[in-house]
């Protein structure tokens, strides 16, 4: 069993728009998911990757969150369009596997109330890219809405259901 992390904390300059007003310790969090997870990500924006960079250990990847519908921004231009995702550690995977794509394409979500809330097919493809499996331990760090656990949830669920499916025995 592998116990994963994700943690989508306020971006890097960004604490001001949340109820709690303070900015994350990223270096702090980036080291406490080294020692105590074997897998994490990250979500950031792409400005602060320099930034995170430096704090990561040295075999990290960034994969991309591709936004085809986003915000666009008056006197932002080039609009922000994609979203790094910094990973450590996914699980190994054999040839077996289906090969995961180091990006997901998939439209920001509306109305949520929450700035920075992920849409579901985001949360899909993560757990993909990390190689978990629905028997892990897999904590969300920065809940926010909660869409990413509840997607989780499903996630195993419909896992756990392809790989023993209690089906009917058939009569033909
Ligand atoms: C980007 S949102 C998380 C969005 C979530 N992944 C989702 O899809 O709904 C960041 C969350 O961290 C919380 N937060 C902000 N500052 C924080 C702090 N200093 N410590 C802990 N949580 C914080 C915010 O209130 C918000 O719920």
């Amino acid at each position: 069993m592998m116990k994963f992390a994700y943690a989508d904390p306020p971006y890097i300059g960004q604490g001001k728009r949340y109820p709690e007003k303070t900015e994350v310790d990223q270096e702090g969090l980036i080291n406490k998911m080294t020692h105590l997870y074997s897998s994490w990500a990250l979500s950031a924006s792409s400005s602060s990757l320099k930034q995170l960079l430096s704090w990561c250990p040295d075999d990290v990847r960034v994969a991309a969150w591709v936004k085809p519908f986003c915000s666009f921004k008056p006197n932002v231009n080039p609009a922000y369009a994609w979203e790094p995702v910094i990973f450590w550690h996914p699980r190994v995977r054999g040839r077996a596997i289906l090969t995961v794509r180091d990006w997901v394409s998939a439209n920001i979500t509306l109305k949520k109330g929450l700035v920075g809330a992920k849409p579901p097919e985001f949360c899909f493809w993560l757990f993909e890219l990390l190689g978990a499996e629905p028997t892990d331990d897999f904590c969300d760090l920065y809940p926010g809405t909660g869409i990413v656990t509840q997607t989780w949830e499903l996630w195993k669920n419909q896992k756990e259901w392809v790989s023993k499916p209690d089906l009917p025995e058939s009569k033909s």
